[in-house]
């Protein structure tokens, strides 16, 4: 009990520095990149979850439900949102009460109380998508942690986050009558060109046991989204030339697991914060090793050696796990120091 409350402490206290820390990165260095320590004994554990933002409805609740449940057995340290976080439009600004409506008064476990790492979906574009990277929703809710792209050091594992929905070309071309919130992003090629050029030096500096990519939009998928043409030509060869070990995004409202034919990647799709059943299932070029399309949640446990992958449904049940061992030789804890620092 006492050894929990000085973890929630830590946590907490980890959380304000990552905020202080966001808040003094000038804009023109590169990825602002924020320190969240591993357990311990070097392990960490965590929940991913996209696609949630419905005031409960469509099984919202029940997935939030028995992520807490998940979350206290796992004993995790932080969540991973895979974007799309309030729909239909995002959040019209910092005084919309559907952050409180669709964030703070769900998600309501005291295991889910940690630090959220959010990217922005093409969803939340089509609000004010400034609003919820800014640190007024954090005094109403220090939970959450959103910005655009930025990476989490863990010790024992980087975390890039990408800013996705820039990358495809129809919100650009077609946007039908759709808004979007392309303030900070426009000219689309200067922004991705910048982007790829800061991943791919942050991900070149990356001395961590694991690697792991993080962004809204498919790179592969079975579903009716498919596959991002734009992610695989743009995005992929810079994960593939830096080793990265996953890619983790939402965006197809299901569960999947896709492993790539021509590189160790593994693609995991965690969409499944609350409405889902699209009834759609194609077939990939790649290997298709799970596919749900129902509503659901994943979790990650890792330490040096293993990465284990689970996913679980509405009612909390375990549907398909996946473990990995480190691809890369490492000297125990002397690998473990993360990230080397360039002044
Ligand atoms: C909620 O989950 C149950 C169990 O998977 C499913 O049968 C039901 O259709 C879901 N409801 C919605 C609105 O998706």
């Amino acid at each position: 009990m006492a050894q929990r409350k000085v973890a929630m402490a830590a946590a907490a206290f980890f959380a304000l520095l990552a905020v202080a820390s966001l808040l003094c990165a000038p804009a023109a260095a590169g990825l602002v990149r924020m320190e969240h320590p591993a357990k311990n004994d070097g392990s960490l554990s965590l929940l991913v979850v996209g696609d949630w933002g419905r005031k409960g409805t469509y099984n919202q609740s029940r997935v939030a439900y028995q992520m807490g449940k998940v979350g206290e057995q796992l004993n995790i340290d932080f969540v991973i949102s895979t974007g799309d976080n309030f729909y239909e439009n995002g959040l019209t600004g910092t005084d919309d009460q559907g952050f409180e409506q669709s964030f703070t008064d769900i998600y309501t476990a005291k295991s889910l109380q940690k630090p959220w790492y959010l990217v922005l979906g093409n969803h939340d574009y089509r609000g004010d998508a400034l609003a919820q990277l800014s640190p007024v929703l954090r005094k109403i809710d220090s939970r959450f942690i959103c910005m655009k792209s930025f990476i989490v050091n863990a010790e024992i594992v980087d975390f890039f986050f990408v800013d996705t929905t820039p990358f495809q070309l129809k919100y650009w071309t077609h946007p039908k009558d759709d808004h979007y919130d392309w303030r900070g992003v426009a000219p689309r090629e200067k922004y991705i060109n910048i982007l790829l050029k800061d991943l791919d030096e942050a991900m070149k500096k990356s001395t961590a046991a694991w690697k792991i990519a993080v962004g809204h939009h498919t790179m592969r998928s079975v579903s009716d989204h498919g596959d991002t043409k734009e992610l695989l030509q743009l995005l992929l060869p810079v994960l593939q030339a830096n080793g990265v070990d996953f890619y983790i995004n939402g965006h197809d409202h299901c569960l999947e697991h896709i492993s790539s034919r021509d590189s160790p990647i593994q693609y995991f799709t965690s969409g499944g914060g609350s409405k889902a059943w699209r009834g759609v299932q194609n077939t990939n070029e790649d290997d298709l090793k799970f596919f749900y399309d129902g509503q659901g949640f994943m979790s990650l446990q890792l330490d040096h050696s293993e990465a284990h992958f689970t996913f679980y449904d509405v009612d909390g049940e375990a549907l398909y796990h996946y473990t990995r061992p480190s691809l890369r030789k490492t000297a125990g804890h002397l690998q473990a120091s993360g990230y080397v620092n360039e002044e």
